[in-house]
Order: structure tokens, then C-alpha cells, then sequence
């Protein structure tokens, strides 16, 4: 280990982002150990970035990445907050030893495999995971036969802060390349540019997303017609976006199934899957079938919430778009 010690500090990696929450030593042992994922079981550059990390990591590599994610998020715990997507950072950190570090490895490792054996996954098939925006796929045309996904929803939910301990372990910085991030995800709550001018691409817009757009910009509360108008907007745009690509890249007869919830600006209800039929259907799709199931929020433990509405059921909707 003290080998790995030296590695560590030639790699001058002293603003280690699991600092954010673990002190220097107990920061170090989780890294010596991503630095053995890394160098044992993929071909990866010290300093390679994510992408060039994750393209091409074995299922070996990404079972224990998998498994050293479990143990960060376990020793982040104490920076949650109500809010279950966020982890903070207060400037104090915990301390962990290797004998909890390692038998929190060991446990998780074991959970994954038990995971793994009971959905039989990776049996009997083999798949390629690659990163990419879903607003610019790099695949050509025609060339898929099924999409299964789940965009964001209009939920404003922060996806890079909720996952900074694994972005960490990762060594993504916060700073600038989180911000990268963040403002590359659909759905994100910054604001990417102030007043976009390029029109959302007619075809894709959905009645009931104007709809929606005309009632926030008429709602009476503080930064209706401001920031969260824009945010809605932007975040329509990177679905049509989105919805524009995925048709691109697929067969006319691919089927399409989405996952999505609908949500609430205060009163006001997003019907997400009604947007998602109507951007498909101004692609060119017009069968559809649909399951809905109601499912809990954690929209009642926010009291501001609690003034506009006294319901706080979400409708989760399978959508699927068949030939
Ligand atoms: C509703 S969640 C779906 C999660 C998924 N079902 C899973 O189990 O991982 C939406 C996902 O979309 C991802 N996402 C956000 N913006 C994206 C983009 N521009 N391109 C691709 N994925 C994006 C988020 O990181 C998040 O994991």
C-alpha cells in the first residue's frame, strides 16, 4: 500500500474530489483502491477522462467501479439532506479506516453479485455501453431496432449533484467540469443561455407543452414569467431535441417505449406523457399504448408545495410507440 501511497502523491492528486466529503487519509485509501480497479483491469490512462475511462471498461472493471461507488455513497451518508437527490458538502469530513472501507467493498461486492445472479443478467447476452448526449446520438440513420428510456422529467432534479459521489470517484472535479456537466443534461435546473433564439423545432412542439409554457408565464407567483418559464422551455427544447434524434437513429418500425412522470408547477400538471405522443406523432408515429400507475412524491414534505395543491400522487406512464 505504500507503493500506492506514492503513486497517489506523484500523481500530485492532493485535491482529490472525495475530499468533499473524506478526510485526506481515508480519501486516499478509496483512490488507492480506484487506481487498482484502474490499472489491473482496464487498459485507461491515469489521467484519462470519464469518457475515455468508460468506453471499453470490462464487465470485470465496471462490476468493482459498481462496487467502490456503493462504498462512497455509504460513507457520504451523513451529508444527505431531505432532499434525497442531494449531497452536500459542509467542509467537515468523515474518517474511514481500511477495515470499514474494506469490508464495506467486500459487502457491496457481494450484493452486486447476488443482484446479478438473480436477474440472470448477462447471461445469455452481450451488450456495449457507450456515453453519449441524447440530443446528439453518434450512430446513423435507421440503424436501431428498439429504444428503451427514461428522460428526465420537468422535476428540476439535479443529476450531477446527484451523483457527485460517484462522479467523484471517477475524479471529476467539481468547478468547471462539473459545470460542463450540468449544463449538458436535459432538464437541468441552471440555465444554459438566458433567451434562446433558435426556435424549438416546430414539428416537435407539443399543444399541450404550449400549453403548459402559457400558464406558467401566466402564473401569478414570484419568477413565473422569469426563470421558470425559461427553465420549462429549455427543457422542452432538450426533449424535442432528444425525441428528434432517437426517430433519427431509428427504424421506422423500432418500437419506442419511455418511462416518465408527469409533475406540477404549483396547480399546474404536466402531462409529460401527452408531450412525449405528440413529439413522436409529429415524427411520424401514431400508434401508441399506454400504462399508467400511481406512485408517491416527496412533493408533501416541501410546505411551499403544500399551498397550491393537497395531492401528491405522481402518475408514472409507460409509453411505448409501436409499428
Ligand atoms: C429519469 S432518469 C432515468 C434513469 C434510468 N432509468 C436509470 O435507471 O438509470 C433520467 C436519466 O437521464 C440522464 N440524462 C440527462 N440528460 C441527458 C442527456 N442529455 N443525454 C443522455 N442522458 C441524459 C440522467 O443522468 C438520468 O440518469
Amino acid at each position: 500500500m505504500e507503493h500506492a501511497r506514492e503513486i497517489y502523491a506523484v500523481d500530485g492528486s492532493s485535491d482529490d474530489p472525495l475530499e468533499q466529503w473524506l478526510d485526506p487519509s481515508s480519501a486516499w485509501r478509496v483512490r488507492a483502491l480506484e487506481r487498482a480497479i484502474r490499472t489491473r483491469l482496464t487498459e485507461a490512462a491515469t489521467h484519462a477522462s470519464v469518457e475515455e475511462l468508460v468506453e471499453g471498461l470490462s464487465s470485470l472493471a465496471a462490476f468493482y467501479y459498481v462496487t467502490l461507488f456503493s462504498v462512497v455513497r455509504d460513507l457520504t451518508v451523513p451529508f444527505r439532506t431531505s432532499n434525497p437527490t442531494w449531497v452536500k458538502t459542509t467542509g467537515k469530513s468523515v474518517r474511514a479506516d481500511w477495515r470499514l472501507i474494506t469490508r464495506g467493498f467486500a459487502r457491496a461486492a457481494r450484493l452486486l453479485a447476488d443482484r446479478l445472479e438473480a436477474d440472470q443478467i448477462g447471461r445469455s447476452a452481450s451488450s456495449v455501453i457507450s456515453i453519449a448526449d441524447a440530443a446528439s446520438l453518434p450512430l446513423p440513420r435507421a440503424s436501431i431496432g428498439a429504444v428503451i428510456s427514461s428522460p428526465p422529467y420537468a422535476t428540476r432534479i439535479d443529476y450531477v449533484v446527484a451523483t457527485r459521489p460517484e462522479l467523484a470517484v471517477l475524479s471529476v472535479q467539481s468547478g468547471q467540469p462539473m459545470s460542463s456537466l450540468r449544463n449538458a443534461m436535459l432538464g437541468t435546473p441552471t440555465m444554459t443561455s438566458p433567451a434562446q433564439d433558435a426556435k424549438i423545432p416546430w414539428l416537435l412542439m407539443s399543444d399541450t407543452a404550449s400549453r403548459f409554457l402559457g400558464q406558467v408565464a401566466a402564473h401569478r407567483s414570484k419568477a413565473s414569467a422569469g426563470y421558470y418559464s425559461r427553465y420549462f422551455e429549455q427543457y422542452f427544447r432538450g426533449l424535442a431535441s432528444a425525441v428528434s434524434e432517437m426517430t433519427r437513429v431509428c427504424t421506422e418500425d423500432a418500437p419506442i417505449a419511455l418511462v416518465v412522470q408527469d409533475s406540477y408547477y404549483k396547480e399546474v400538471r404536466l402531462d409529460l406523457a401527452a408531450v412525449l405522443r405528440e413529439m413522436l406523432t409529429a415524427t411520424g408515429r401514431s400508434t401508441f399504448q399506454e400504462k399508467s400507475f400511481s406512485t408517491g412524491t416527496r412533493a408533501a414534505t416541501n410546505p411551499k408545495v403544500r399551498e397550491y395543491r393537497s395531492t401528491f400522487k405522481a402518475r408514472e406512464t409507460l409509453l411505448l410507440a409501436v409499428p
